[in-house]
Formats: C-alpha cells, structure tokens, sequence
C-alpha cells in the first residue's frame, strides 16, 4: 500500500489522455502531471535538448515525492527513455512497449502504419520495438508534425484539419495497413478525422488504455498499488497557461482541470 503520487508527464497537455485512462483503471491512484507547455512541442527538436527538458521535469516529480513516472510523450520515449530510467532509481514507464504490444495483438495482415512526430519517426523506435516481438510485421511509418499544434489549438474538425490529415496520410492509404499506432499523445484527439481516412476495418491504436494496464502492473510489481477505497487526487503543473487551456485541457483530460499550478523554476 503506498498513497504517494504517480507522476505523468508530456510536452504539453497530450500526455493528460493517459491521465484519463490511468484514473478510469486506477481511481485511487493520486496523480501529479507535468505539461510543459511553455516548450510544447518536443517532436522537432534535438535529442540533447529533449534529454534536459525531459530530466529536468522527471526530478521535479521525483522531488514531488512519485512512486513512479510515466512518460506520456512518445518522443521522449523513442528517444531518452533509457537515460530517463539509468538516473532515476524510481520505475519510469514509457508509452511505446504497450502500444506496440496491442498493435501486434490486434493485426491480421502484419502492415502496420505508425504516425508520430517528427523526432519519433526518425528514431526508429516503433518499428524496432514491433520487429523485436514480431519480425514479420512491416511498418510503414509517416511524421504528422502539423498534428501537435492542432490539437494544442483544439482545432479538431472542419476543413482545414481534414486537409492537413488527407495530406499527411495519403502514403499510408496507399499501402495495406490493417492497424494504425497513434505514436503521439496529442493524437487522440484527432482521432475522428483520421479515422475518415481509412476503411471501417482499420483499427486505429490509441494507447492510452494499454498504457494504463502497463501502470498498474508495475505498480502491483513493485508492491506500490494504493489499494485504499478513496479517489485519489489529480494536481497539474504546466509552465505556461496558453489561450484556450481550459477548453483544451478539458478535451484531452474529458473533466475540467481544477488544481493548475504555473512553475517557471523547477
Ligand atoms: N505528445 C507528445 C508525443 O507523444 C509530444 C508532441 C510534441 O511535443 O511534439 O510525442
């Protein structure tokens, strides 16, 4: 039994549609969530400088006293998670195993698109990670870095949106995908639109949920479930209060953000 915090956190508020599915499988779990929005987005920037961005927030909620971190950013992920988890003796749980996972569970024909940012598809991680588990899947992966600041934006329908999604995914459309990962926490919100773009029997693999299973096991792993029956707390921290957060917030996380705090040094 340990009622210490689970610290999440993404670029922006991305990150805050695993804090959905996190609370939904585990509500007595309290969360901390780290959004940093004044630097949002990671996708085209160098690996150096998402390694310090993303070690700066992960001993901020390591100080902040978490039992564990989840890095609800699939760029970070691809790129310094295991930097992230060399210099933190606490677990530090990624987003790319578990959807990899479901993707590979879910397809038939072994094609599988992977959508991203920019830094994550050229990482490789995705298709390293699928071809680990399964070396006959072939992937077909296509960087979306218009897609962040749409959904950072809450622009999440209407013509331009769908131009912008027609445009990215038309190589995928070409190609035989059963199964597409959305390789980015902000995606989720897009979801419909890309959906239109391909047949009713593509799945598209949102991993949240899978994510959040990934937590509980660790948790139960490491003996750090908060098994009491009380609901816990959600806290978040950001470093800027962009236009539109609350509406955004709220689209991502799907309640409102009550306990918002701006941290500048950290
Ligand atoms: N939501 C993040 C991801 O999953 C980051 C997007 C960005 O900051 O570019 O990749």
């Amino acid at each position: 039994m340990d009622s210490r915090p689970i610290g999440v956190f993404d670029s922006g508020l991305g990150g805050l549609t695993v804090v959905k599915s996190i609370k939904a499988l585990l509500p007595s779990e309290s969360i901390i969530y780290f959004g940093d929005t004044a630097r949002v987005p990671y996708g085209n920037k160098s690996r150096e400088l998402i390694k310090e961005y993303s070690s700066e927030i992960t001993e901020f909620l390591v100080k902040k006293d978490s039992k564990m971190v989840v890095v609800a950013c699939n760029t970070v992920s691809a790129m310094v998670l295991s930097t992230l988890k060399k210099n933190n003796s606490i677990p530090i749980l990624g987003v790319i195993e578990p959807g990899v996972a479901e993707a590979i569970s879910i397809t038939n024909n072994k094609y599988i698109g992977v959508i991203g940012t920019i830094a994550t598809v050229n990482s490789d991680a995705y298709n390293t990670a699928l071809k680990a588990l399964d070396s006959n899947i072939e992937t077909i992966s296509q960087a979306c870095p218009l897609f962040v600041p749409l959904a950072e934006e809450g622009w999440l329908e209407g013509d331009v949106v769908n131009m912008v999604v027609a445009h990215y995914l038309s190589p995928l459309k070409e190609k035989n995908i059963d199964t597409l990962i959305l390789g980015c926490t902000h995606y989720p919100l897009l979801k419909n639109a890309i959906a239109n773009q391909f047949n009713k029997t593509t799945v598209l693999i949102d991993s949240a949920d899978a994510v959040a299973r990934a937590v509980q096991k660790q948790l139960s792993d490491f003996d750090l479930l908060n098994n009491k029956d009380e609901k816990g707390s959600l806290f978040c921290f950001v470093t800027d209060i962009p236009m539109h957060f609350e509406t955004v917030g709220q689209q991502f996380l799907g309640s409102p953000l009550d306990s918002v705090q701006i941290v500048h040094d950290f």
